[in-house]
């Protein structure tokens, strides 16, 4: 069983690994075998809708100590998996970790997000920094090994990274940003200097998530949360070409790109070398099955402010969204990170739903 699933993994690019894992259903999924029923797990499932979570965090001295505590990083982890009993675990960390590994600390400064004391705006910034040496990011290394260990093969572990568009974004504007016109002005304004940093953050990107693999994820995210502030060719030479560059780099697991709000770009996905492609709430998941084809597995996407509802509305909004993928090669999950004042037993009630629901 387990050997003929490798085979069709490697037909399917990825070579997925020999764990006997106890529910394998997500990466079944991903490589488009059939499922007795459709995986879920939440983007952001590890945090603050937790009162696990607030605690552990209110143990340390904030969000970056907990990051980098590889014992505690893998306690919040594995949360999700006991008390909402999701279908994968996601590494407890951030996607700013990598710019920090090249040169560039970040705060995580509370109520107003992460904010870095320095920024790339000209040539000579890029003095600041270089392809980010895995050492620097032994934490979370450290944190995949703790959590295998006590996973103990009950579920996937996914890891990830930020796509180079995104962490391009964080680097240029310093924080977070409405419309990243800082960024946006230097792509314009100076693309050569953007390429070179785009290239230095894909070959780190490459490199961590290689090293991440070796610790033992099971599928890798990249995850391009300001994707859809550019134009579609704008995306695709300053975004979509990175992500294809890392998605072709490996070759070990199945890779989900969740590109958000970069609607304009699924046909150009059909062709990236991933086996998921994640949908936001925006995104209708039967135009979006017919514009990407039968080759790759879907994953998403509710609204995440549904869960907001009644238990009635979550019901029925979350059947409607099972019922749009037509059961075909699917993932369930939000069509973005669940929001942190969302009530758990809302949580647990559309993953409950997603469970019971018979195509
Ligand atoms: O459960 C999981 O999904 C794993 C952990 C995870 C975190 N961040 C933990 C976190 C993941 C996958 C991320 C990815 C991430 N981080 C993204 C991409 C996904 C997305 O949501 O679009 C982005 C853009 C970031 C950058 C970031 N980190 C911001 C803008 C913020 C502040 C806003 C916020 O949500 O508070 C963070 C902080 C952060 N990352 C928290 C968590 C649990 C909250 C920090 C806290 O506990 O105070």
């Amino acid at each position: 069983m387990q050997n003929s699933k490798a085979q069709n993994a490697t037909e399917k690019g990825c070579k997925i690994d020999m764990e006997k894992l106890k529910n394998d259903l997500l990466l079944q999924a991903a490589i488009g075998e059939k499922t007795e029923r459709t995986p879920v797990w939440l983007m952001r499932q590890a945090g603050r809708i937790l009162k696990e979570y607030r605690e552990v965090r209110a143990s340390v001295s904030g969000f970056k100590e907990l990051v980098q505590n590889p014992d505690l990083a893998a306690e919040v982890t594995i949360q999700p998996v006991d008390l909402l009993a999701v279908d994968a675990a996601i590494i407890f960390s951030d996607i700013l970790e990598v710019p920090q590994a090249m040169g560039l600390p970040y705060e995580m400064i509370e109520k107003t997000g992460p904010t870095f004391r320095e920024t790339i705006k000209s040539e000579s910034d890029l003095k600041k920094i270089h392809t980010a040496n895995i050492n620097d990011l032994k934490y979370v290394i450290d944190a995949i090994s703790i959590s295998k260990k006590r996973l103990d093969s009950r579920v996937p572990l996914i890891g990830f990274a930020g796509a180079p568009w995104t962490i391009f974004c964080y680097m240029v504007e310093g924080k977070g940003s409405k419309t990243f016109s800082e960024a946006r002005k230097m792509i314009i304004r100076n693309p050569t200097l953007s390429h070179q940093l785009l290239e230095t953050i894909t070959e780190s990107t490459i490199l961590y998530l290689k090293a991440q693999i070796q610790a033992g994820a099971n599928l890798v995210q990249i995850f391009d949360s300001w994707a859809g502030i550019l134009g579609p060719d704008l995306y695709r030479e300053f975004g979509l070409r990175y992500i294809n560059e890392i998605c072709d780099a490996i070759d070990e697991v199945p890779k989900t790109v969740f590109a958000k709000g970069a609607f304009f770009v699924r046909k150009d996905l059909k062709n990236t070398n991933c086996q998921v492609v994640g949908l936001d709430w925006h995104t209708h998941a039967r135009a979006s099955r017919s514009i990407i084809g039968e080759d790759k597995t879907l994953q998403g996407n509710l609204d995440p402010a549904i869960l907001y509802g009644s238990d009635d509305f979550i019901i029925e909004k979350t059947t409607e969204m099972m019922r749009s993928f037509e059961g075909k090669r699917h993932i369930a999950n939000l069509g973005h990170g669940v929001y942190p004042d969302t009530e758990v037993e809302k949580v647990k009630l559309f993953i409950e739903t997603v469970k019971e629901y018979k195509n």
